[in-house]
Parts: structure tokens; sequence; C-alpha cells
């Protein structure tokens, strides 16, 4: 099976791994270097949880958090030059990062009535296109035929330099904390009974500890270009 197939169903490229690896601006490039799509599934687990938050409910609250994600009508869309998160049709593409949203999302993510909800979803939105999708259960649950699965990986002090980056902070004490809060992330995503976050067997691992962007995107890419050749 080859990625590009015209007409193939199961063109979909999946990119698997935790938080802080780069993983989402590599699955965007990879996808626009392709002229494929790209979905977020991390975005659509945030738009719930802020809905549960912006209405006040416990995230905690298994029951409340599922019956709110039937009523939720989540749109995302699929191109990597314009990647947008609408839900009951407000856009909150931005309003999904929040300091907030990002604490109380990995209960959300555990509860296994949202998490059937949102795969359904996500596999209706990959439907019959060359896809890039980047989750933490792509390849072992949503998608378990993609002809390639990526799990990228780093060291979580280097996941936690990069985290720091991106948020402008240098005060080793702060970054300390941060490695903590990933390590703390990572035992959350990797324990959990539904879906835990591990690598399929047939992943392609990819350790971007000391990698730069663009190496990981062209690792990447030549996995593709690899998988398309042989089978
Ligand atoms: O990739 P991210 O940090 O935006 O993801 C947000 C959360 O959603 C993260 O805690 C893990 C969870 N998630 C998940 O459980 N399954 C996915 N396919 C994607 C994200």
């Amino acid at each position: 099976m080859t990625i590009t197939e015209p007409g193939n169903d199961a063109r979909v490229i999946a990119i698997d791994g935790p938080s802080g690896t780069g993983k989402s601006s590599v699955a965007r490039e990879v996808a626009r270097r392709l002229g494929a799509g790209y979905l977020d599934t991390g975005a659509m687990y945030r738009a719930l949880t802020l809905a549960v938050l912006t209405e006040g409910l416990d995230p905690a609250d298994a029951g409340k958090v599922a019956a709110r994600a039937e009523g939720l009508v989540i749109d995302i869309t699929t191109d990597p030059e314009n990647h947008k998160v609408f839900a009951d049709g407000r856009d909150v593409t931005v309003a999904i990062r929040s300091a907030e949203v990002s604490a109380a999302v990995s209960a959300v993510s555990a509860v296994s009535a949202v998490r059937r909800r949102l795969i359904r979803l996500q596999r209706q939105l990959a439907q019959g296109s060359t896809i890039v999708v980047e989750g933490r259960d792509i390849g072992t649950v949503v998608f378990p035929d993609a002809p390639l699965k990526i799990y990228l990986t780093a060291t979580p002090s280097a996941r936690a330099t990069r985290r720091a980056e991106q948020l402008g902070v240098s005060d080793p004490g702060e970054i300390a904390g941060l490695t903590e809060s990933l390590r703390r992330r990572d035992d959350f995503d990797t324990t959990r009974v539904v879906s835990p976050l591990r690598p399929a067997p047939d992943a392609v691992l990819v350790d971007s500890t000391d990698m730069s962007e663009e190496e990981v995107v062209e690792a990447i890419l030549a996995a593709v270009t690899a998988r398309g050749r042989t089978e």
C-alpha cells in the first residue's frame, strides 16, 4: 500500500508522541511539503476541555464531560496553511492554547466516551484524503492500518528546554519545574486505561533530542518515500 495512492482509504501518515517534541510544527510542515491535509487531534480534545471549563463543569466529572461531548459540535479545518478550530460555531483556535485548558485536558481526554466520539469524528475528517494526523493514539487506535506511523520522542529535559524557549523562560528552577510537569503528564498519558500513549509495534521511532526541526521533517519525508517504494 502506498501513501499517495489515489482512492486508497488508508492514506494516513500517523504522527504520535508526547508533548514538547515539536510534533505539531513538524506534522504541519510534512503536510505542506506533501501537499497533504493536516489534522491536529489534540486540538479537538482541547476544544471540548474549553467548553467544559467555560460552562463551569468539573473536568474530573466523567459523566458530565461525556454528556457535554455528545452535544458539542467541533469543526476543524484540515488545511495546513489555515488551521482553525470551531466549537459550536465559535472560533476557539487561540483560546484552546491557554494554561487552564492545558492543565485540564488530560482528565477530559481520559474519558472513554469522549474518545469514542472524537475518534469517530477524526476518522470522518480523514476519510479519502492523504492526511497527516498527529496525536497520541493515531497509529495504535484511530488508524491502526495507516501505511506510515511515526513515533516522535525526545528526552524530558530536551522537551522542557524547547517548551521554555517557546514560553521565553530561562530560569533553571522554572525549567526544572517544566521538566517535572512534562514527566507527570507523560506518566498520566502512558498509564491511562483508554488509549495509553505508546508507539505502535510498526511505528518508525524518531528521537528528536539532538535534531533540528528541519532534520526531523526530512527524516519523516524519507520514511514516506521508503514506505511508498517498498509496500
Ligand atoms: O497535543 P496536545 O498537547 O495539544 O494534546 C492535548 C491533550 O490531549 C494531551 O494531554 C493528550 C490528549 N490527546 C489525546 O489523548 N489523544 C490524542 N489523539 C491527542 C491528544
